[in-house]
């Protein structure tokens, strides 16, 4: 009976609020709407920036301290002398020069398009060692020699400055030629 009247008495009474705070209290609107979207949801600025574009081919330049020298020999044993910079593959720079360097793969070590002689027994010696996947492809090459290599996979450094390499007077391309195959049996 006691518990029974302490309860009516605790269910009938007023919520407690103090009186000196009762003005902090915020209107139900502006709980309901507030006035600032949560963090989560507040639109923030942030400056706009862009990496500068690459396009293929751009070729580093060369720079008093980057400077190599290479000679590509051309099929009609016309000799190109082109003063370069290190990190560009020998495809790159005789693409950036309108030199006779096909690349059906884009570099990518898929084709021997890019196929060239390194005059130099002694120069190729300096080159790392072609991969797998070079030496496969090379297999592929017109008119493959002891120091055949793909263009696109040397890259320019201080071991090679002064290197001539040539440029065979024919290429393979084996992509074309599958093309072809596949376009006849259709
Ligand atoms: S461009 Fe195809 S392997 Fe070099």
């Amino acid at each position: 009976m006691r518990l029974l009247s302490t309860l009516s008495r605790t269910a009938s009474r007023e919520p407690r609020i103090r009186p000196d705070l009762h003005h902090h209290r915020r209107p139900l609107s502006s709980r309901t709407h507030p006035q600032h979207p949560p963090p989560h949801l507040t639109r923030t600025t942030r400056p706009f920036s862009t990496t500068p574009r690459t396009p293929h081919n751009d070729l580093i330049p060369p720079t008093p301290t980057n400077s190599r020298r290479i000679t590509f020999i051309d099929k009609d044993a016309h000799p190109t002398t082109l003063t370069v910079a290190d990190g560009n593959n020998l495809l790159d720079i005789a693409q950036a020069h309108d030199l006779d360097m096909e690349g059906a793969c884009g570099g990518s070590c898929a084709c021997s398009t890019c196929h060239v002689v390194v005059a130099d027994d002694a120069m190729y010696d300096r080159m790392p060692e072609p991969s797998d996947d070079e030496n496969d492809m090379l297999d592929l090459a017109f008119g493959l020699t002891e120091t055949s290599r793909l263009g696109c996979q040397v890259v320019m450094s201080e071991a090679l400055d002064g290197v001539v390499v040539k440029l065979p007077s024919m290429t393979r391309n084996m992509q074309a030629s599958d093309f072809a195959a596949v376009e006849t049996k259709g």
